[in-house]
């Protein structure tokens, strides 16, 4: 093998865990282990690709994202008991790989939600909404830190969280990660301070005018982020790991307005000499390892890069973030080590030399033709990025759980703002990893 792609095969550390390699596989939305947007179940079809993965070698597997209540029916992640028993001999067959698996919670989309028309139609009218809650919620998955236009639709305004709805997530979050832990996952990852998503928006200043401890000032802006990382190692345990997904900038120009590589502008969001002091913050409350990209959704091409963003998209915008943490940190957005970073956000670009203090790096499901390219040497490996298809649904689903899709399915059928229409469930884009 390469002597350069020698140190993503050695092992590091989030908190005491130990994680074989330096592989990651980032959360994909249609990989959740409890459903995509569905009420909760332990998903059988994800199971087995998840499992598949950690034995072609990864070294740590993100599932897809999963709120910590279901939007649709809104049940508590915690609650499912006959899921984390159905969860617990999965993790003793996929622990046999070697490989660590932790999962990725969040708090919901705020104003990131992509709603059909009808659905913002719901949202506006609070008598209908209330009659179409038990099965969604529409104000309640598009609440936000404060009263922001929806991302998807015009005339679509997101209702601020009460402090008594944040306090009882943030409880949720501990509860829900002290299950995970018992069924023998190695950790969580908060889909906190990220993709512009409902905890993003309580972070960025543009997106949150509370008056209360959740607005204001970034300690404040953050408060919600660093309370759930506390929550979670108060009743799952000191000594679990809590990793961040964590948007080193937003790179926006405002509301709906996405920046461009190599563009000059003023960042609407969260710019580099925040972030420098947001890792601190984070850190310091509780978070294990910062797992990186750029972006939100009003600037969603660096947070899922298509073809045509330039490779290592958010490749130095992150290595000058690890030089204010002291945790392990890992960078997703076509890695590929032959070719050249879009320059950092900040005045300064880190030069990351050494491959010990070199952050872990992260690549999408299809980790796999990387390893075996790396090892055998045919070709460059990780340089090619390519399209794949997920097998078939051949299982015979529950009638409850084929009624939720469909009724799901149903919900979104009608919107052209849809982000991730059924085809994109099936067919995903790999990337590289260095
Ligand atoms: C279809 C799709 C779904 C995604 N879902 C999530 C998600 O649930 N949580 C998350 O943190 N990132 C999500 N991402 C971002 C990826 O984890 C990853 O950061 C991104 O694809 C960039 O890496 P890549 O260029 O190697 O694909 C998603 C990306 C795509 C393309």
């Amino acid at each position: 093998m390469n002597k350069k792609y020698e140190a993503l095969f050695t092992p590091f550390k989030i908190g005491e865990v130990e994680i074989p390699n330096r592989i990651v596989q980032c959360s994909m939305g249609g990989t959740s282990l409890f459903g995509w947007l569905e009420p909760s179940h332990f998903d059988t079809e994800a199971a087995d690709f998840l499992l598949k993965r950690a034995k072609d070698g990864v070294g740590l597997v993100l599932p897809g994202m999963q709120t910590v209540r279901d939007t649709m029916g809104k049940k508590w992640l915690d609650s499912n008991r006959s899921m984390y028993k159905q969860l617990k001999p999965y993790m003793d067959e996929y622990h046999k790989t070697g490989g660590k698996l932790f999962i990725q919670l969040a708090g919901g989309f705020g104003r990131s939600m992509a709603v059909t028309p009808w659905m913002a139609a719901l949202g506006r009218n609070d008598f209908l909404n209330k009659l179409a809650s038990p099965i969604v919620d529409v104000q309640y998955a598009c609440a936000s830190a404060s009263a922001t236009p929806n991302r998807w639709a015009d005339n679509l305004t997101s209702r601020p969280f009460t402090i008594e709805e944040i306090q009882e997530m943030v409880w949720h979050f501990g509860a829900t990660a002290k299950k995970l832990r018992e069924a023998g996952v190695d950790g969580v990852e908060i889909h906190a301070v990220h993709e512009g998503y409902n905890l993003d928006q309580f972070a960025i200043a543009n997106m949150n005018f509370r008056t209360d401890q959740y607005g204001g000032s970034l300690e404040n802006r953050l408060r919600f982020a660093c309370e759930i990382a506390q929550e979670i190692k108060k009743q799952a345990g000191s000594d679990f790991p809590v990793s961040l997904r964590y948007s080193v900038v937003s790179k926006t120009k405002g509301w709906r307005k996405g920046a461009m590589p190599y563009e000059e502008f003023e960042e609407f969001g969260r710019d580099m000499a925040e972030s420098e002091k947001a890792v601190k913050i984070l850190e310091e409350a509780g978070y294990d390892f910062f797992n990186c990209d750029n972006g939100t959704y009003d600037a969603w091409y660096w947070a899922h890069p298509p073809q045509y963003m330039p490779d290592n998209c958010n490749l130095a915008d992150v290595e000058h973030i690890k030089k204010f943490t002291n945790s392990p940190v890992a960078c997703a957005g076509r890695m590929d080590p032959g070719t050249r970073s879009v320059p950092a956000s900040a005045a300064t670009t880190a030069a990351s030399t050494s491959p010990s203090s070199r952050a872990p790096r992260t690549c999408s499901p299809w980790a796999t033709p990387c390893i075996w390219a790396a090892a055998r040497s045919t070709r460059p490996p990780c340089s090619t990025i390519a399209t794949r298809s997920f097998p078939p649904r051949t299982r015979r689903r529950s009638p409850s759980s084929a009624a939720a899709s469909a009724v799901w399915s149903a919900l979104w059928s009608s919107s052209s703002a849809v982000i991730l229409p059924s085809s994109s469930r099936r067919k995903i884009s790999w990337a590289a990893c260095s």
